[in-house]
């Protein structure tokens, strides 16, 4: 099987305009070489501009197509309202708004001061709400008929989870505004919707998350059912379908896309997959040998 391969047919976001936070680097990265490949213009955003014009420049030679690096630190309105204005500029219009730039690290959560706390809840709850906020209100305001805010949460957002609790916080929040934007906002044609990624190393954030050996003691792979990492591709395929007009009636929809990782966590009796084939016979004999009693 070869789950690297592009789903979608090559002029399938060619009338389109998009704004990827975080656009420079790992997963957005990879999400923006595909809508360009698919036709997309796209305005990436971070605070380094220095590493977003590179990207543009590696991305426009790889795929022909157009990206426009600005630089935006999303926790601050003006920058984003600023960013937006420069996007529109440019392109004369935007459809899409993928909000993808986050912050995360490990930590017990009482080693934390309330700077870092904050820190975490700035980039990715009030990151994603400035630019939700300013795109959305833009969208009504020019009556413009369809756009769409894709917001990358993670499974953690409605699990919870040890040790990234600013993270589990900020991205149960954004959760939250998905699907509380999907049904208030219909009615201006804006849908929103959100993807759920298991285990897609990336170097920033792998580094991070899995400092040192950790990468090593820890395999992410084992965790997963279907036990491997998902591949940068799975994603970008997944985000192009739910961007582009194929998925015009999905809306509040929060797709996971993690090889059945959290379930296998969640699940009961799931940890019974430790036990060979061969002893099921045995087993199945005890219980109904009890049975018969
Ligand atoms: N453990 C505990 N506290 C930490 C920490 C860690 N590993 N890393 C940073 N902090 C604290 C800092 O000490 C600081 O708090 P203080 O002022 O009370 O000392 C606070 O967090 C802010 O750190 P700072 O480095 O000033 O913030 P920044 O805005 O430059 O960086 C981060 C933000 C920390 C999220 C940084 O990792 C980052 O920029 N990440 C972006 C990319 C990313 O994380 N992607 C992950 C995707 S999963």
């Amino acid at each position: 099987m070869d789950f690297t391969k592009k789903m979608l047919r090559d002029d399938a976001l060619s009338d389109k305009v998009i704004v990827v936070t975080g656009g420079g680097s790992g997963l957005g990265k990879a999400m923006t070489r595909y809508f360009m490949e698919l036709g997309a213009k796209v305005a990436i955003t971070s605070r380094d501009l220095e590493k977003l014009q590179k990207t543009a420049a590696e991305l426009e030679e790889e795929t022909g197509g157009v990206c426009l690096p600005l630089q935006c630190d999303v926790r601050f309105y003006d920058q984003v309202e600023s960013m937006l204005a420069e996007t529109l500029k440019k392109f004369g219009k935007v459809d899409v708004l993928l909000n993808n730039a986050a912050g995360n690290f490990i930590a017990p959560t009482e080693r934390l001061s309330a700077n870092a706390f904050d820190t975490i809840i700035d980039i990715v709850l009030k990151g994603s709400k400035n630019c939700t906020l300013a795109f959305g209100k833009h969208w009504i305001d020019s009556k413009q008929e369809s756009s769409t805010i894709l917001n990358i949460v993670t499974t953690y957002a409605w699990t919870g989870s040890a040790y990234v609790v600013p993270s589990a916080t900020a991205k149960a929040g954004v959760l939250a505004m998905t699907r509380s934007l999907a049904v208030e906002w219909a009615k201006y044609g804006i849908r929103s919707n959100a993807i759920a990624p298991g285990p897609f190393p990336t170097k920033g954030a792998w580094d991070r998350l899995l400092p040192g050996d950790l990468a090593e003691k820890f395999d992410m792979a084992k965790k997963v059912p279907l036990k491997r990492v998902g591949d940068h591709q799975e994603l970008a395929n997944l985000a192009a379908y739910l961007v582009s007009d194929f998925s015009a009636y999905i809306n509040g929809e929060v797709v996971t896309i993690d090889g059945g990782e959290w379930l296998k966590g969640a699940g009961q009796f799931n940890l019974l997959e430790a036990i060979p084939e061969e002893m099921w016979d045995q087993l199945e004999a005890m219980i109904k040998a009890k049975k018969n009693k």
